[in-house]
Order: structure tokens, then sequence, then C-alpha cells
């Protein structure tokens, strides 16, 4: 699915399909080289990360075993989530004691998710544990990641599109868009309206 396709609940494009693919490009020519003969596992977090995986693992020349996990996610967890508040819904079937661990993510936003996951990850015997996220709200961040291959920055908007959803959907757009602000207000409106009838 296209911007063109949704024109009307977006506000504007962010990250083109294009940049998406030169930043991928330019990350799987380091990772390539970087894990070379290292027999790399990429971890990727459900859903968001899954399209970001997809590219990511094509783009590099080297064979890496693919890995999933789900964690949970509260309502409301964006404002009031710290890292005892996640737990894992579906764990890696694989034991990662001595392997070298990239996470693939879509998006860092307060940092918690990444903070557990490689805490989690080392915590188990990884040999090394790595990331790359696609986007970055930076100005979010509320617990501190270290990010070896880091992706596009961006402003504190509502962004959908490859891999990130709003409400489960646009999730298959093939780019990086923000959605208009009445698209979900309307929604929250709706919501609370229903709540109070
Ligand atoms: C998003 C994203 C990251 C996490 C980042 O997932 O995919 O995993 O939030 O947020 P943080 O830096 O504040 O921890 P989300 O919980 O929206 O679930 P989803 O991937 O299924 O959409």
């Amino acid at each position: 699915m296209r911007i063109a396709d949704i024109q009307s609940h977006i506000d504007h494009e962010l990250v083109s399909k294009q940049q998406i693919e030169d930043l991928i490009q330019r990350t799987a020519t380091r990772i390539s080289g970087d894990y070379q003969g290292k027999n790399l596992m990429m971890v990727a977090v459900l859903k968001g990360a899954f399209n970001t995986l997809a590219a990511l693992s094509q783009a590099v020349t080297i064979p890496v075993q693919i890995e999933f996990m789900s964690i949970s996610s509260y309502p409301g967890r964006k404002t009031t989530v710290s890292e005892g508040d996640i737990e894992i819904r579906m764990d890696l079937g694989c034991d990662v004691r001595g392997r070298h661990i990239l996470i693939v993510e879509d998006i860092i936003d307060s940092g918690y998710t990444l903070h557990w996951l490689v805490n989690m990850l080392r915590s188990r015997g990884a040999a090394s544990v790595e990331v790359f996220a696609l986007l970055d709200k930076k100005v979010r961040h509320e617990v501190e990641v270290e990010v070896k291959y880091p992706g596009y920055v961006i402003p504190d908007e509502f962004v959908v599109g490859f891999g990130l959803d709003y409400d489960e959907r646009y999730r298959n757009l093939d780019s990086i868009a923000v959605l208009k602000s009445d698209e979900y207000l309307d929604q929250e409106q709706n919501q609370n309206q229903g709540k109070h009838s």
C-alpha cells in the first residue's frame, strides 16, 4: 500500500520508500562485513519490526538465523511503562548462549523495550548484542540505549507505516507517514463517548 492509496488519512510523508531502502542497504553492507563468519542471529520484536527484519535480512550478503519474540504491551504504556512492566508473551525458540545477536526494531520511543531486551539477552549468555532501529524518537527517550546501527531520528509525531500501526492499521504502508490528527482524535472521542453512554 502506498501513500496515494490512503491520502485522506495522511498528513505528510516523513520517510520515503527510497530513503528506507537506502538506509537498509547501507546498514546491511556494514552488518555483512561486521558479522562475516559469525553465524549472526537477528531477533525482532513482533509486530512492528516484521517489515524492517524482512528488508534487512534480504539485503545482507551473509546467512542469518531469524527469530521472533512477542512481549506484553499495556494500554497507555507509552506514558506509564517502566522496565518492570515488560513481560514475555512469546519467547525465542532457541538458546542464545555464545551467539552474536542483532536486535532489529522499527522504532525506539521511550527506549524501555530495547533496554530490557538487550539486558535480557546478555543475561542469557549471548556473546554480543547489538541494535538496529529504523526510526528513533530521540526526544522521547527515558532510558539510554546503545544503538550500533542507527536509523532516522524523527520528531515526536504520530507515525505509521513500514510495520508501524495505528489501532492495527497502516502496518502495510510502504513508507513512513504522519497520520492526520483527526484520525486518532476522532476515535478517542468516540471511545470516550462510548464509555460514558
Ligand atoms: C513498538 C515498537 C517497539 C516499542 C518501542 O511496539 O515496535 O517494540 O514500541 O517503544 P519503547 O521504546 O517505548 O519501548 P508496540 O508496543 O507499539 O507493539 P507493536 O510492535 O506490536 O505495534
